[in-house]
């Protein structure tokens, strides 16, 4: 087994940062040491196969992003990063573990879904990953097949208020999922957002020729986002069932978050950088010379980018501070403009939803350390901690302690990264999100299970370095 130790450098943790020495042994973290330390009279330095200088860099736990959608299918297309391209991406980013979503669609059974998204997974990924289970039909068959999902290691399932006709559960549907859900210890993930009105909204939009992506965001109105998070904290307190909201973008929907958790409730929200950064106008309502008003689909995701004039950035940035929001994901949907969001040319309604962020998470939450928004160490608590306590392999994951999984990010506050095609874009996509945004910071090196798969500009790492990772129930109930 390889030994590696990384010495100099400053060991951030969810709770501290501390200068210490960090020694690897294979796959896993042996010993975090005072900065220098023998072990046994032994020089450590001269004893290990390699040595990684961390001197005036932070030394944090691997990336976990906890929401990823690889190849999704979606409005006629598939999201354009493969495991093996979107791995590859997050693992430049610094991000070391991703939690996908494998699908089950109305008349599909659960088992076959999650089967075939392990057939398209395996071999192919560069980070250790985990699946969440998308139940897309909640019948009895597939509430059925919910309790079994445990043993195979994917202890949480995402259910949909939108996307009427695709992916949406109504009340009573989600009603029963989340009765089978308190009786097993499975997390309810939920995309919260009216469905049936956003589509009448959309609907009439569109009669009246408001067919550019501005619109999208639109129809998919906050008020609808802030009633379908009510609902479901309702049907959550009626059951028992813990509720975990994903891509929170509206501040309502972050109040009624805080509401909940006041009252006691396991209620817990994720955003994602696109609502901390991007917004309605300057976005979704963007032109360009190639696409016109149609510019604004490299941005079209559901809950889509809200007003800058309503302050939802600001309330979401505090949300992070005071825990009102527990973490941060990418959601990461990927889909080119060429031959994909085109197919919505004339029509918002059919550009495949989403955005590609998952390898700059680390690096645009870092923006918030910077700026002076999160500490370091709530850095670290958003972006890996917390994901791998919410989601059940904390302990393995999102910590540096001795028996850890060895994913290690050597983070240098002092460098610069540049985003943007033809710069550090590595992502399948023909366009970035995120274009033109300087980054005042830099991923160096990255280390997933011991093995460095990124260092200093160069890729090491090779396909079907990553496993699967069994997840238990989640770390994190009140
Ligand atoms: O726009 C998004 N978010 N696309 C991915 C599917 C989902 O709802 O998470
Ligand atoms: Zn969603
Ligand atoms: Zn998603
Ligand atoms: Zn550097």
């Amino acid at each position: 087994m390889a030994t590696t130790l990384l010495t100099g450098g400053t060991v951030v943790s969810a709770t501290g940062r501390t200068a210490a020495d960090v020694l690897l042994d294979g796959e896993t973290i042996a010993a975090v040491l005072a900065p220098g330390s023998t072990l046994l009279g032994h020089d450590l330095a001269a004893s290990v196969d390699t040595v990684i200088d961390a001197t005036g860099k932070y030394v944090i736990p691997g990336g976990i992003d906890a929401h990823t959608h690889m190849q999704l299918p979606f409005g006629g297309t598939s999201a354009s990063d493969t495991f093996e391209t979107g791995t590859r991406a997050a693992a430049w980013g610094g991000t070391t573990t991703m939690v996908d979503f494998a699908v089950q669609r109305a008349g599909e059974r659960v088992q076959d879904g999650l089967a075939h998204w392990h057939e398209l997974a395996a071999g192919n990924c560069a980070i250790d990953y985990g699946f969440h289970q998308i139940v897309g039909g909640v019948d009895a068959d597939s509430l059925a097949a919910l309790p079994g999902l445990i043993d195979e290691g994917i202890s949480s399932f995402k259910m949909f208020m939108a996307y009427p006709g695709v992916f949406y559960a109504d009340d009573a549907q989600i009603l029963r999922a989340m009765q089978v859900a308190a009786d097993t210890g499975l997390l309810t993930m939920m995309h919260a957002e009216n469905g049936p009105v956003i589509d009448v909204l959309a609907e009439q939009l569109i009669e009246k020729g408001k067919t550019s992506p501005y619109f999208h965001g639109v129809a998919r109105a906050w008020q609808m986002e802030e009633e379908a998070t009510h609902r479901a904290i309702m049907l959550s307190h009626l059951t028992g069932a813990p509720l975990y909201v994903v891509h929170v973008s509206a501040k309502q929907a972050v109040e009624q978050l805080a509401w909940a958790r006041d009252n006691g409730q396991n209620v817990f929200g994720e955003t994602c950088p696109q609502y901390l950064y991007l917004s309605l106008e300057d976005q979704l309502g963007a032109s360009s010379e190639e696409w016109g008003d149609f510019e604004g689909a490299k941005w079209v995701c559901s809950t889509p980018l809200r007003s800058k004039h309503e302050g939802h950035q600001h309330h979401m940035w505090q949300a992070l501070r005071t825990n009102d929001i527990q973490m941060v994901s990418t959601d990461h949907c990927p889909f080119c403009m060429k031959d994909q969001k085109t197919l919505g040319q004339g029509d918002f309604r059919a550009i495949p939803n989403g955005i590609g962020s998952v390898e700059h998470r680390l690096d645009l939450m870092y923006q918030g350390v910077v700026t002076g928004q999160i500490t370091l160490e709530r850095w670290v608590e958003l972006t890996s901690t917390t994901p791998a306590r919410m989601f059940g392999m904390y302990g393995k994951k999102g910590v540096i302690a001795p028996g850890a999984d060895a994913d290690i990010v050597v983070y240098d506050p002092s460098g610069h990264t540049s985003i943007g095609v033809g710069k550090t874009h590595h992502m399948n996509m023909d366009h970035s999100a995120w274009e033109g945004y300087e980054i005042d910071g830099h991923v160096d090196t990255v280390i997933s299970r011991g093995k460095v798969v990124v260092d200093d500009g160069a890729y090491l790492g090779t396909k079907g370095d990553g496993r699967f990772v069994k997840r238990g129930l989640s770390q994190y109930l009140i």
